[in-house]
């Protein structure tokens, strides 16, 4: 079979950098990512309190901002090059979704901010500070910017989100037309629509995914299914399950094995409310630049992600941020 694909490649959005997440209980919220590992590097003005995990690139890659309810407050994409950002600043500063520039802040510079068709804050930028460890947690592996944590279960990086949306394919059009994301995997629905989507900038498998909002009806738009850490160690996901269920901090599901992207996983309830997902093993990398999304039909959800382990719970359909009051409601797939 020769190739179908032939769209000029735009390599411009380089990876999701930091996520800013609402959160009522603060303090808990910061022990759980201090139970992964995670350091607080900052506290702003505001109380918004900055953490990274050992790997993170730069100054941090989550922002915890005290509110009355959890939920995405913004995610921030880092551009590939300066003239890259300037360009897509130019594309998106036509469009509805586009808002306007922001000031440099804590870890990086100057930002142009916009939503998804589904109204998810994000920005754009490409100036950052890298981090610095102090001399104590300096490591002696040349590679590694902070040294690996030896108590708790560290996580190394931010890995990806995953956005409940009312419209999946609007919100996929958005970011493929104007960000360069490619689909890479999708549930299909019968009326040829898609129920779920998962896009990339990178080798990943995604970066960010889209999934049909289980509670739509009742639902605003912009909320938040989850946002996701790496190990790289699958085995480090039955540590965390062990450390979290002693701390009475649910394990939502998991560990488990994901069809789509074929990676180990887990999720979790952080006591703010927002769930985050663990990756252990990544899963499969697309070197492929003509790789043709992989579709799954949406009686196959289960399937896709769930390969092998124990079913999804109620809730994984239907609970997002901002939590809304459930319902019998009939799940999407
Ligand atoms: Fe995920």
């Amino acid at each position: 079979m020769m190739t179908t694909r032939n769209l000029e490649p735009l390599f411009e959005v380089a990876q999701l950098a930091m996520v800013n997440l609402y959160t009522p209980k603060l303090e808990e919220s910061i022990k759980f990512f201090e139970v992964m590992g995670m350091l607080v590097v900052h506290t702003d003005e505001e109380g918004s309190v900055y953490m990274r995990a050992y790997e993170d690139p730069y100054k941090y890659s989550m922002k915890l901002t005290p509110h009355h309810e959890a939920g995405l407050v913004k995610a921030s994409w880092r551009a590939t090059s300066q003239a890259a950002m300037d360009r897509r600043v130019e594309v998106l500063s036509s469009l509805p979704q586009g808002k306007g520039w922001v000031e440099p802040a804590y870890g990086r510079g100057k930002a142009y901010e916009f939503t998804s068709p589904d109204n998810h804050l994000f920005e754009i930028f490409f100036d950052v500070e890298y981090y610095e460890a102090p001399e104590e947690l300096k490591s002696k592996l040349n590679n590694r910017p902070q040294r690996r944590p030896l108590t708790g279960v560290p996580v190394r990086r931010l890995d990806h989100m995953n956005c409940l949306a009312k419209d999946v394919d609007k919100n996929v059009a958005f970011f493929t037309e104007h960000l360069g994301f490619n689909v890479r995997e999708y549930l299909a629905k019968e009326d040829g629509t898609k129920g779920a989507a998962w896009l990339s900038v990178s080798p990943l498998v995604h970066e960010i995914a889209f999934m049909t909002d289980g509670m739509m009806e009742k639902a605003a738009p912009g909320r938040l299914h989850h946002v996701a850490y790496w190990f790289g160690d699958p085995q480090d996901l039955e540590y965390l399950s062990d450390a979290l269920t002693e701390l009475g901090i649910p394990v939502e599901a998991g560990p488990l094995k994901h069809g789509v992207s074929q990676a180990k996983c887990m999720y979790a309830i952080e006591p703010g409310g927002n769930r985050i997902e663990l990756f252990g093993d990544t899963g499969y990398l697309i070197f492929d630049p003509t790789w043709e999304p992989v579709e799954w039909n949406i009686h196959d959800a289960e399937k896709a992600i769930i390969w092998y382990g124990a079913g999804l719970p109620h809730s994984y359909f239907r609970y997002g941020t901002p939590v809304i009051e459930d319902q019998e409601i009939t799940p999407f797939y």
